[in-house]
């Protein structure tokens, strides 16, 4: 009972004491009593601050006065003797040498609660969407908190995201971290778009990283609907902000993600995308000197990477998961490209599109080929995977032989399975294919997979004039 008491006045204590840095957070212009340290703007290059003689943690924040009795908000993202780096999460403007800048000993805390549903905030929490301010049931922290592996549920159940080819060839189970990985343009936000609209989860969390402004009032009108917006939070961070915005968007939308898994419910977590996040904390790590490794991408973006892809996922027990898509974008549609690599062996399966079945006119324009989903074993029986593995065998024996067939050179009955493939491309092509409008749940896409194989052995297909016998 003791120790009971004592653990309840800890506690207590504990909460005082947080409010107290809270309270103090608050009132950075009235330092006292060593509370607060102040010091002084040395140098500014780029977006880089240096401030001498104040002392703050790494990852605090601290406020750089401004001409005309303004503040910049900065994190600390560095220290070299007594100099302390820091950068803006905000806009940077009116900078003075020599002025003060203030630690205000708060850490990054994100404002959650049921409030937040229908609402478009920035990588600050503020409201974009000019409906008022949003009440905060409670504080999280922007890093959030590591789930101890052992107590995580594992991945059992298959989620429906209503896109066919994906439900039935590439399944996806609740809990899973997928990337989504193509060039620039072949369509990774629309067919997140897609998933937006059909996913059967509880709360959907959208985090907007470093892409296009015009992308976001797109993807909350046309995409998510009025209908869509009731179940979403939309964190937006677009290309024209600082790299420190961008980093925290991500961060703020996947606290919120996981506040509502502890909650109980089923997360959908949409981030597009991770690419940008990388390359925000590129421009970080290299400010504040860090080594260039592959591709200038300096060490710590492959550790933030992972950071943040752990927080996704299934919860503890009893509490709900969070089923993460995450866009990579592969430059020159190169899959080596560092962060595709670093993506792709700390995700649960990545879905690829390429540019040539774009070009063909097939949308969404999955890759089945190049695409894996390594929680398949666990969330489909035998029957299903006979089928997938059936089609998956067609589609590679015709991709390998591509190249005669296009001009006419294949020979009817060199292969088999090339020629059923050859006899079933148009259905094969048509079972791929979706309009945006139009979903297939799980039940539906596995009969067409089925109905495509077992059905009769479709139309023969001319394929070419010169070889159709
Ligand atoms: N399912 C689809 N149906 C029809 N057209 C599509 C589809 N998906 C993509 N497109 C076409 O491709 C274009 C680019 O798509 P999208 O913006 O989704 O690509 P992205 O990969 O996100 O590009 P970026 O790398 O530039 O962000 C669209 O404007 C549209 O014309
Ligand atoms: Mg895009």
């Amino acid at each position: 009972m003791a120790a009971h008491d004592d653990t309840l006045a800890g506690w207590h204590g504990a909460r005082s004491l947080r409010l107290a840095e809270r309270l103090r957070g608050a009132m950075p212009e009235a330092p006292h009593r060593g509370l607060v340290r102040e010091g002084v703007l040395r140098r500014a290059v780029g977006l880089t601050l240096e401030a001498s003689g104040c002392t703050a943690p790494l990852g605090s924040r601290c406020r750089v006065a401004t001409s005309g009795d303004r503040w910049v908000d900065t994190e600390v993202v560095g220290f070299s003797g007594d100099r302390t780096f820091l950068m803006p999460t905000g806009d940077l403007q009116g900078l003075l040498p020599n002025a003060r800048v203030i630690a205000t000993r708060t850490k990054g805390e994100v404002a959650v609660g049921e409030g937040l549903l229908g609402r478009v905030i920035d990588n600050d929490g503020e409201p974009l969407d000019g409906k008022g301010p949003i009440r905060a049931e409670g504080y999280v922290p922007l890093a959030g908190t590591p789930i101890n592996p052992l107590s995580r549920q594992p991945i059992e159940e298959s989620l429906d995201v209503g896109v066919r080819a994906i439900n039935a060839m590439l399944p996806i189970g609740r809990g899973q971290r997928v990337g989504l990985f193509a060039g620039s343009g072949v369509g990774k936000s629309t067919l997140l778009g897609m998933m937006t609209r059909f996913t059967k989860a509880d709360v959907i969390v959208v985090g907007l990283i470093g892409e296009r402004g015009r992308e976001v009032r797109d993807f909350v009108e046309a995409t998510l609907g009025e209908e869509g917006l009731r179940r979403a939070v939309v964190v937006a961070a677009p290309a024209d902000r600082p790299p420190l915005a961008r980093l925290h968007g991500a961060l703020r939308a996947t606290a919120i993600a996981e506040w509502y898994r502890d909650q109980g419910l089923d997360v959908l977590l949409l981030m597009d995308s991770l690419t940008r996040f990388a390359q925000a904390q590129r421009e970080i790590g290299l400010s504040v000197g860090e080594p260039p490794t592959t591709r200038g991408y300096p060490p710590s973006v492959f550790a933030k990477l992972p950071a943040l892809v752990e927080r996704a996922g299934m919860g503890a027990d009893g509490h709900g998961s969070i089923t993460a898509f995450y866009t990579v974008l592969t430059e020159g549609d190169d899959q080596q490209e560092p962060i595709a690599d670093a993506s792709r062996a700390i995700l649960d399966g990545h879905i690829v599109l390429t540019r040539r079945i774009a070009e063909s006119g097939q949308y969404p324009a999955i890759d089945i080929e190049q695409s894996v989903s390594r929680v398949m074993q666990d969330i489909t029986d035998a029957p299903t995977r006979e089928h997938i593995r059936k089609l998956k065998r067609m589609i590679a024996a015709y991709g390998a032989q591509r190249d005669l067939i296009a001009i006419g050179a294949y020979q009817r009955g060199s292969d088999p399975v090339v020629d059923e493939a050859l006899q079933r491309w148009p259905a094969i092509q048509h079972f791929l294919g979706q309009d945006v409008r139009e979903s297939s749940d799980v039940p539906a896409s596995r009969e067409a997979l089925a109905r495509l194989l077992d059905g009769g052995a479709g139309q023969a297909f001319p394929l070419n004039p010169n070889n159709a016998s």
